[in-house]
């Protein structure tokens, strides 16, 4: 599958205001300090490009002007984040991470939800939840019966860093097309066509927390996760952020817990010594760790 970069050449906006060298080093510092994302030189254009419709829409006709704005307006600095970040996802994206949820990691999460342990799992950097929504189907199966032990203490956290993204998973609606990507038992139990759109079932929406964060900001949890799923986000960092997130990411699994990373993606040495490969960018914690 083609890699969708987070500034993505296809973008149609035409660029009319000029950006110089060091506005764009400005802008990419920005990035880096509030997100973490590293900008490389070679994207000037496109980011001239990207922020071409925010000066338009905030009626200001020069770089410099727009980046006194986005210094002094918190508002502005996240619509420009938003701006330089692609949300790029769909559904049952990178397929094999769900045959093996499904085939070996989901029976030990009936088990667990069985005893009346908690269940939890995490979409780290989720976009607008499709990723969270393939995990919510492929832990239902394809019938209410099948997914009665969700009733248990099962929850879904979806994260990202765009509010609007998060309002998406929130909203759960998503273009019929993009459906397609579903598994056809999988669609008929849980997503409902509504006019070019379809609905994510309620009860799988209720299994599912959508939250804005940071990943490089402190994390709110009480409890580890069962599951984390972190995939196409840390490419877009530095070597040492990445480095230090992936630290963050095993640490917040339980021992036995997986973590899922994007198929670009590799976790760095010193992490990948303290977790079990178990296929294609799946790592377990050690049980015991
Ligand atoms: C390309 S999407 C990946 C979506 C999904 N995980 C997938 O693989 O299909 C990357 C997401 O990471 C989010 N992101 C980027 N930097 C982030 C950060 N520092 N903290 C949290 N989310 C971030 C972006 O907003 C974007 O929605």
């Amino acid at each position: 599958m083609k890699h969708e970069p987070f500034l993505s050449a296809t973008t149609t906006t035409v660029a009319t205001v000029v950006l110089g060298p060091a506005d764009f080093r400005s802008i990419a510092d920005i990035l880096r300090a509030e997100a973490r994302i590293s900008l490389g030189e070679g994207k000037i254009n496109l980011v001239q490009s990207r922020l071409a419709r925010r000066l338009r829409e905030c009626r200001l006709d020069n770089f410099p002007a727009y980046l006194r704005l986005v210094r002094d307006d918190a508002e502005e600095r996240e619509r420009m984040i938003d701006a330089l970040t692609t949300n790029h996802t769909h559904f049952f994206r990178e397929k094999h991470h769900f045959d093996h949820l499904r085939a070996e990691i989901l029976p030990r999460l009936k088990a667990r939800a069985d005893t009346g342990q908690p269940v939890r799992l995490w979409s780290a950097g989720s976009s607008s939840g499709e990723e969270i929504y393939s995990v919510a189907m492929t832990l239902a199966g394809t019938s209410p019966g099948e997914a009665r032990w969700l009733g248990g203490d099962v929850r879904l956290l979806a994260t990202d860093l765009s509010a609007p993204m998060v309002e998406a998973v929130a909203v759960a609606r998503y273009p019929s097309i993009g459906a397609d990507q579903v598994p056809l038992p999988y669609r008929a139990a849980w997503l409902q066509s509504e006019g070019g759109e379809v609905a994510v079932d309620p009860r799988l929406r209720a299994l599912v927390t959508a939250r804005p964060l940071n990943l490089f900001a402190p994390w709110p949890f009480r409890g580890q996760f069962d599951v984390i799923f972190c995939r196409n986000v840390m490419i877009y960092f530095d070597a040492d952020a990445r480095a230090s997130l992936e630290a963050r990411l095993v640490a917040q699994l339980r021992p036995g817990g997986t973590l899922y990373i994007g198929h670009s993606e590799r976790l760095s040495r010193t992490v990948a010594a303290r977790v079990q490969s178990c296929g294609q960018t799946i790592y377990r914690k050690p049980e015991g760790a």
